[in-house]
């Protein structure tokens, strides 16, 4: 296949990190031919921004291009198996978000033992969708990506350790997207929306440890999880917080999980809103005969310092920090050390060359399993085994 036509439907915050990472690697191997969203004027802007040609507010109308291949969906969380069986059936390779999906209703709707059914339904529905229209899917699981991780798959090849220990985080201190705030549109709180990221990297890893050894992927065999709404401490409700997002509806802001993997592997991640300092995007790797530390957020590569914020006026650091004064940590080029030009390359790539990509459905699929899982674990105070 040639040059790649893409659709990206959604145009806010995550789309603007797809059109980013595509420009890229716009030109030879790809070209962003129409944005789709749901308010017309944001889809306007959008196009304006990355000089997109076509603009669309039915994601139907995109699908029925004949000149689109490959379609990103950064979209509101409960929308994402929806599209993406409307894109798989209309023949389109996909690019879906984390999570892959969930259960959208009010978290006291229904017991999470309902939710986990419900998910895993159109985890399920989405994967069948997939291979029935046998068209390519990339997991947008950018830790996958990031170079710091890339570098420890080679180093767990190097050494031929293994992952014995796994420790994992994606924290800071509240997402800016009207949707988190409900279960009903993000299916879930941090340990979905963000932990999402540091899960899919700890199965990924396993996952990837059991291929290159045995030709088998080490999956997650049980979860054990707790959940809190750190925000509602009296401490923080006082008074309007100036640090913290406050905001949220009925989901939880705190979450840790610990994963047992088939092999008796464990790894442990912590997903919260209430961190301050910046987000923070880390894993520790112990093997039973190395020891490596990712950190894609904060990082060392390079190291600022001004006495007032202002000094640094409207250059960007990095996301979330509370203040730009002091010691701070901005990388050089933030996306690429996050994995989001690489991962979209690897999509792209996996399209024109018909193969899988390095992040496709298994991840996305156990992902939503793992955490659907923990939360049944949290609200029942136990642990619980996966039946696949
Ligand atoms: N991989 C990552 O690092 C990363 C980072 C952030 C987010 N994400 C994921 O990306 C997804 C979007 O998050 P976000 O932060 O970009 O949210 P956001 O800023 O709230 O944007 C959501 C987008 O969905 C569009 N939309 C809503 N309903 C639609 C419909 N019926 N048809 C077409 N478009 C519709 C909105 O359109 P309008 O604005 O026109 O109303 C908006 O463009 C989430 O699933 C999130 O988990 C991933």
């Amino acid at each position: 296949m040639d040059r790649i036509g893409i659709g990206i439907i959604g145009a806010r915050f995550a789309a603007d990190l797809h059109a980013h990472a595509l420009s890229r690697l716009r030109g030879s191997t790809c070209e962003i031919l129409a944005v789709c969203s749901r308010t017309k004027e944001s889809a306007e802007i959008f196009a304006k921004k990355f000089n997109i040609p076509h603009v669309y507010t039915d994601h139907r109308a995109l699908l029925d291009r004949k000149d689109i291949q490959l379609v990103t969906l950064p979209v509101v969380t409960s929308l994402h198996h929806v599209l993406a069986i409307d894109a798989a059936d209309a023949g389109k390779h996909l690019v879906v978000e984390k999570p892959l999906t969930g259960c959208f209703v009010d978290a006291d709707a229904m017991s999470r033992q309902a939710m986990f059914a419900e998910a895993m339904q159109n985890a399920d529905a989405v994967v069948e969708a997939c291979r029935r229209n046998r068209v390519t899917v990339g997991y947008a699981e950018n830790f996958v990506y990031a170079p710091p991780v890339a570098k420890l798959r080679r180093l767990m090849d190097a050494s031929g350790g293994t992952l014995l220990d796994l420790r994992a985080e994606e924290s800071h201190s509240g997402s800016h997207a009207a949707y988190s705030r409900r279960w009903s549109t993000a299916g879930g709180g941090s340990m979905l929306r963000m932990g999402s990221h540091p899960i899919g990297a700890v199965i990924h890893l396993k996952h990837y440890e059991g291929l290159k050894k045995s030709g088998k992927p080490i999956r997650v065999k049980s979860v054990l999880a707790d959940v809190a709404q750190l925000s509602k401490h009296p401490a923080v409700q006082a008074a309007p917080h100036k640090y913290l997002v406050t905001a949220w509806e009925d989901v939880e802001d705190w979450s840790a999980a610990i994963l047992t993997f088939e092999d008796g592997a464990k790894a442990t991640v912590f997903s919260t809103d209430v961190s301050l300092g910046g987000v923070k995007n880390l894993v520790t790797a112990y093997l039973d005969n190395a020891v490596v530390q990712v950190n894609i957020n904060p990082n060392t590569s390079l190291q600022v310092y001004a006495p007032d914020g202002k000094i640094w006026g409207d250059e960007y650091l990095t996301e979330k920090v509370e203040t730009k004064g002091g010691w701070q940590f901005p990388s050089p080029d933030e996306d690429w050390m996050r994995g989001y030009p690489q991962e979209m390359e690897d999509f792209v790539d996996a399209v024109r060359e018909r193969r899988e990509p390095l992040s496709g459905l298994l991840l996305a699929h156990e992902t939503v399993e793992v955490i659907y899982a923990g939360y049944v674990s949290a609200q029942e105070g136990r642990r619980v085994e996966l039946v696949r």
